[in-house]
């Protein structure tokens, strides 16, 4: 037995090994951590159980049959983050750069089978060169395997992704699929063709890190949520997303205790939002002050700022906050922001997770580009996603509610449960500049100052429509309330909501415009 046991001893320490010290160190020098070391930082210490150490690859050719590593390139298991469970998969990079055999595939299969029946988040640290070249054809076949899983897991468990080194070609998919991609600057690049392809086809002389680096995808194409300075970070801010989410969809996400007073009237929401309408402010002010604690944890912080999403606890409520940026482009809703808002509100309603939205927004954005990007089909996606959502939905309108954005954010009309206002709020079909331009060109233009006349007809719009009040006659927001009291209403709203069932109609599934 003692013997036994020592060989067992011997061929753990070999897999932990991975490809060798020289490519550990050359994984050090390019400034990233091992697969195991990656999983050290990610889960609660000593909580990880390693599955699969002894799988080896099966294949023969290239001269294969001769080099095989234990794991084979990626190191699969289960441990918790803050003593809840996930899963995890992390690849090697160190043993045939992290690539995908069939082997490998099963391992990872074999995770997400698990973590889908027993309804636990799945975390994939992917760090590879792609599809196993010496495998061929049953590479590309474990990819899709895996694509299937991503895709019959959507919305049944959180599906997480640490990009964090290179993750090239088809391979790009499974993250694609996932809920949330991270990536860290400098180290992670994600294209479905490298630079070197780009040349040859389009001409177009690009380094790695300006095609498919963290920043570029984190502000420009928002393929990733987080773009982060270092590994260590990334690691740790998945960590804290757990904070805010479910096990899985049956489950209500977890509460978290705070000294911050329920009931706390916070003066200096007087003052956030300027007199005249056409003055930004920024709506994290607004965020900060009403949240627990202050604190909000950013999605998407660099792409379409026009709108700002993430998740924040409301009186220990976990709650995904939708929120139009005045900072940003007056806070009009574009393409990007259209796209960004519902992956992020479709996430919020697979898993249970209330919505809080925050309205000021002057409407759709206007121009060729916008229309001929599809704003139509794109900002349909926005409202589909809102219209859908049955978990409690809790509006505050802090200013503009204008035209289609009025009905898209979270209106009344589209089950918004607890719609509020503040007195600063205008619902109207459009601001008073435009309206009057609109009804009044003729007389504006025969009168003897159109300026004067101009004005006076706005003042006198503002003043009848610009206002909530004509919104709650209808009953169209529950109540206008001091701004001082959101952060109470808010929570009360959240208190009283949170045994709500709603229900679609039954369907295979929808159509949403894609
Ligand atoms: C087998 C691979 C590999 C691969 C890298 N390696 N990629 N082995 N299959 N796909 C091995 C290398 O031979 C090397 O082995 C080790 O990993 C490290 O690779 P290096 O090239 O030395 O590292 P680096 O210079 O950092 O470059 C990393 C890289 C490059 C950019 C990822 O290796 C690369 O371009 N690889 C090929 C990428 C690719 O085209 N993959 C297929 C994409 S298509 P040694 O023994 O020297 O340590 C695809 C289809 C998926 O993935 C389809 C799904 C539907």
């Amino acid at each position: 037995m003692r013997e036994k046991l020592e060989h067992l001893v011997e061929l753990r320490r070999q897999a932990e090994w991975g490809g060798g010290q020289k490519r550990i160190e050359a994984q050090h020098e390019r400034g990233k951590l091992t697969a195991r070391e990656r999983l050290d930082v990610l889960l609660d210490e000593g909580s990880f159980v390693e599955l699969d150490r002894f799988v080896v690859h099966r294949a023969t050719d290239f001269g294969l049959a001769d080099e095989k590593y234990l794991g084979d390139g990626v190191v699969t298991g289960y441990g918790t983050i803050e003593g809840r469970l996930v899963y995890v998969f992390s690849q090697d990079f160190t043993i045939f750069g992290g690539s995908l055999s069939e082997a490998h595939a099963e391992k990872i299969v074999k995770i997400m089978d698990l973590a889908l029946k027993n309804g636990a988040p799945v975390i994939g640290l992917n760090d590879s060169g792609g599809a196993r070249i010496q495998e061929g054809v049953v590479s590309l076949g474990g990819y899709a395997d895996i694509f299937l899983r991503n895709t019959l897991a959507s919305g049944v468990i959180p599906q997480i992704s640490g990009v964090l080194g290179p993750c090239a070609g088809g391979a790009v998919y499974s993250p694609a699929i996932t809920d949330f991609i991270y990536m860290v600057l400098g180290t992670s690049y994600m294209f479905v063709t490298g630079p070197n392809v780009v040349k040859t086809v389009t001409h177009e002389d690009v380094s790695m890190e300006e095609l498919g680096g963290a920043a570029a995808h984190a502000s420009t194409s928002g393929v990733a949520h987080f773009a982060c300075p270092t590994e260590v970070d990334c690691l740790q801010r998945i960590r804290r997303l757990l904070l805010y989410i479910p096990q899985n969809n049956k489950e209500a996400p977890p509460r978290r205790p705070t000294d911050d007073p329920f009931d706390r009237a916070d003066e200096e929401l007087l003052d956030i939002v300027p007199d005249s309408p056409n003055k930004p402010y920024d709506i994290h002010d607004v965020i900060r002050h009403v949240v627990d604690d202050g604190d909000l944890y950013e999605v998407h912080a660099d792409y379409a700022q026009n709108l700002v999403v993430g998740f924040a606890h409301v009186g220990s409520h976990s709650v995904g906050i939708v929120a139009n940026q005045p900072a940003v482009l007056a806070g009009v809703l574009d393409i990007d922001a259209s796209l960004k808002g519902a992956r992020f509100v479709r996430f919020c309603d697979s898993f249970n997770i209330p919505l809080l939205t925050f309205e000021d927004v002057p409407g759709f954005l206007p121009g060729v580009g916008q229309e001929h990007g599809g704003i139509i089909k794109h900002g349909a996606k926005l409202l589909y996603a809102f219209c859908e959502a049955t978990v409690p939905k809790v509006t505050i309108i802090t200013r503009k509610a204008y035209g289609g954005a009025y009905d898209v954010m979270s209106s009344k009309h589209i089950r918004g449960d607890i719609n509020y206002a503040w007195p600063t709020a205008e619902i109207a079909v459009m601001g008073a500049k435009g309206a009057v331009e609109i009804l009044y060109r003729r007389e504006i233009a025969e009168a003897a100052d159109p300026s004067v006349k101009a004005t006076e007809l706005q003042d006198q719009y503002a003043e009848n429509f610009a206002n909530p009040f004509a919104a709650a006659a209808r009953g169209y927001v529950d109540d206008v309330i001091d701004p001082r009291e959101t952060r109470a209403r808010v929570i009360s709203a959240l208190d009283m909501l949170q045994n709500k069932r709603d229900e679609n109609p039954w369907k295979k599934h929808g159509n949403i415009p894609l």
